[in-house]
């Protein structure tokens, strides 16, 4: 195991991710980069010294700023960026997100030319665009994690209104991560039962609404965003890729026809194997959940033509 991954921005979300993909001990090293001075080497000292007591052997490391130490990566995670406060939509952070994710993927990319990049800012899907487009990679190795912790968040509520383990709960969904995504209630199962045998109508509605909104609840409880269901679904992402798992996952993903779509990132589901998306699958939708992925869509583009405007690109 003779692997290096790099996380870059140790702030909530970062230093979350460092956290799990040490715990599930999926490299040699793991390298944690931030602008702020000793933060990200304060946070990945603290985490190794965990190590002992947790049992991994996944040496973290911090750099302030220098790349030269990522050199080599695997896989490269991107945190950087401002987050929300109550009363900010993920879109309002463009301006400032856009051009730190451009910077930071220039930078990691000049060192790990070969790395998956795995963008977790927001507003996720026009960062997950504009990595792709500062990376000059193929898509199927730049993408975005926000559908693995919106079906987390979505399991999760399933689970206390249905009183059953959240581990039987298999879902799906599509679209941007934003309020418009888009949970498939026809691709809901409770260990195979679909869930509409399982739950009225009217309560699974209650449940999908608050999942698209489930981003927000938690910043008006904290005054800024989640990180912990955030960090360890990226951690099962890169698990999936560096053991070549397979692992099918909603992802923000390049489309270039897919779903009748060209040129943006959206969340679809993947297989996520060791070269990243090994394949999109297109699931045959009904009229109303491809109305609602064309919402969705709408709603990227609005915040992809901000991104034009920076002209960053
Ligand atoms: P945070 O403020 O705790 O951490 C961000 C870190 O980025 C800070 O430590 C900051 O110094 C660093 N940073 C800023 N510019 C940098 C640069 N040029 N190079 C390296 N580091 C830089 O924020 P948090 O909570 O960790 O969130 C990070 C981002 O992730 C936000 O944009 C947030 O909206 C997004 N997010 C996305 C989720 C998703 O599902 N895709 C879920 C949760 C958060
Ligand atoms: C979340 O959904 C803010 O995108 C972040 O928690």
């Amino acid at each position: 195991m003779d692997k290096k991954i790099t996380v870059i921005g140790a702030g909530n979300v970062g230093a979350t991710v460092l956290q799990a993909l040490a715990l599930k001990d999926l490299a040699s090293e793991i390298v944690v980069v931030d602008v702020a001075d000793g933060v990200a080497q304060g946070k990945a000292l603290d985490i190794w010294q965990t190590s002992s007591v947790f049992g991994f052997n996944a040496r973290t490391v911090g750099s302030t700023d220098d790349y030269e130490m990522t050199a080599g990566s695997s896989v490269v995670v991107i945190t950087a960026g401002i987050p929300r406060k109550p009363g900010m939509s993920r879109d309002d952070l463009i301006k400032t997100n856009a051009s730190i994710v451009k910077e930071v993927t220039e930078k990691a990319i000049k060192y790990s030319p070969d790395a998956i990049i795995i963008v977790v800012s927001n507003p996720l899907d026009v960062m997950t665009y504009a990595a792709y487009l500062a990376a000059k990679k193929h898509p199927n190795k730049v993408f975005g994690m926000a559908g693995v912790l919106d079906v987390a968040r979505y399991k999760a509520f399933l689970a206390n209104e249905l009183n059953v383990s959240p581990l039987d709960i298999q879902a799906l969904l599509l679209g941007g991560h934003g309020d418009t995504m888009v949970p498939l209630k026809r691709y809901t199962t409770i260990s195979g039962i679909p869930v509409t045998d399982m739950i009225d109508d009217d309560v699974l509605d209650k449940i999908i609404t608050r999942t698209m909104k489930g981003g927000g609840e938690i910043v008006n409880l904290l005054g800024t965003s989640a990180w912990y269901a955030p960090g360890v679904s990226v951690a099962l992402m890169v698990e999936s890729i560096l053991k070549d798992q397979r692992r099918i996952f909603p992802v923000c993903a390049y489309l270039d026809g897919q779903y009748g779509m060209k040129d943006i990132c959206l969340g679809v589901p993947v297989i996520m194997g060791s070269n990243g998306i090994e394949e999109i699958i297109e699931l045959d939708l009904n009229a109303e959940e491809r109305e609602l992925l064309e919402t969705s869509s709408k709603a990227v583009k609005n915040v992809m033509n901000v991104l034009d405007d920076l002209k960053l690109f």
